[in-house]
């Protein structure tokens, strides 16, 4: 198979030079996050701080890392006006609004409760435009998003991106140090035989959400006529790249528990990247009601309920919410 790096992938399909130059900040921020993740026990960075984020979730010592990580690789980016960040309860101005500057939504590290048990961890984002000169206009628009992505620190380091059109994945080569395509064109496969959701919430769920899994759990002898197998990761980047390899669906619903907060998932940097991806990648986003990228963010933390995955499973559940 021909080498395509990450450099020359970009220079082909980023569109505009300006924003290969972001993602490429953005790769440079998830090679360094991807090092102090394989270090981490020997730096002595596991267990938690005493500092709280704007979520009122104690963090990790890698969250308040890798949020310094993206700051610096991608704020000497000329281009970037602002930087929206989970750690971060305001938004970071690295330079004044202007009318079309970047605007960079991202989780510094997704999965963090995996860090101490050495499982998979991963780090999601977003770059919008933004529409005018005017900071009220830095929410993104998730039909307006430029590029989504994740990367994953699992046994390889993997970058995942979108323009929109197609997903395309690509593995980090230490001896290089650079990222080679290695899954062009990924599909999510429409037929699906796992799902995964987080079942010690099963008291809290909506009836929807309880018929649907109890359908999955009747196996071959109920209406879904199949065997589903579950997985739940509790990191929403691996239990995504499972789902884009191997097919199956993902639900982090609203709750009678997590409603008065919107949910659980963050709208713009976890919900709407992965929306975007999945969807270029074939498969269905939603929220129950609307399409999850037309969600519309009103405050940078805003929380939403999240389900994606297989769009045969999307397109029944979005049913048997209407
Ligand atoms: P983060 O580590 O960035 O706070 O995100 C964790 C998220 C998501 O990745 C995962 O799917 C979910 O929270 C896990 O939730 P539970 O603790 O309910 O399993
Ligand atoms: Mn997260
Ligand atoms: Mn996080």
């Amino acid at each position: 198979m021909q080498r395509i790096t990450l450099t020359e992938y970009l220079a082909r399909n980023a569109g505009e030079a300006a924003l290969a130059d972001l993602i490429e900040c953005i790769a440079s921020a998830c090679w360094s996050i991807s090092n102090l993740v394989n270090v981490s026990a020997l730096a002595g960075h596991q267990g938690s701080t005493d500092e709280i984020n704007p979520h009122g979730e104690v963090q990790k010592p890698l969250d308040i890392l890798a949020d310094e990580v993206f700051v610096r690789s991608c704020s000497a980016n000329a281009n970037l006006s602002a930087l929206i960040s989970e750690e971060v309860e305001e938004i970071t101005w690295v330079n004044p609004a202007q009318t079309g500057a970047y605007v960079l939504a991202y989780d510094p590290l997704d999965g963090s409760s995996n860090l101490d048990v050495d499982l998979s961890v991963g780090s999601i984002f977003a770059v919008s435009k933004l529409r005018s000169d005017s900071a009220e206009d830095v929410l993104p628009n998730g039909r307006n998003l430029l590029c989504s992505g994740y990367a994953i620190y699992g046994p390889s380091t993997m970058l995942v991106l979108t323009f929109g059109d197609q997903v395309d994945g690509f593995t980090l080569d230490d001896s290089t140090d650079s990222f080679v395509l290695t899954h062009p064109n990924m599909k999510v496969p429409q037929q699906a035989c796992e799902f995964a959701i987080n079942v010690s919430r099963q008291r809290h769920w909506d009836e929807t959400i309880q018929s649907y899994v109890s359908d999955c759990l009747k196996g071959a002898v109920g209406p879904r006529q199949k065997a589903f197998n579950m997985r739940w990761t509790a990191s929403m980047v691996a239990d995504v790249h499972r789902i884009l390899i191997r097919g199956g669906v993902f639900l982090y619903p609203i709750d009678a528990e997590n409603a008065a907060a919107g949910g659980k998932l963050r709208l713009l940097y976890e919900a709407m990247p992965m929306a975007m991806i999945v969807e270029a990648g074939g498969g269905g986003a939603t929220d129950g009601r609307i399409p999850l990228i037309d969600v519309v963010a009103t405050t940078p933390h805003q929380r939403t309920s999240v389900i994606l995955g297989a769009r045969e499973e999307i397109d029944l559940i979005r049913a048997a919410y209407s």
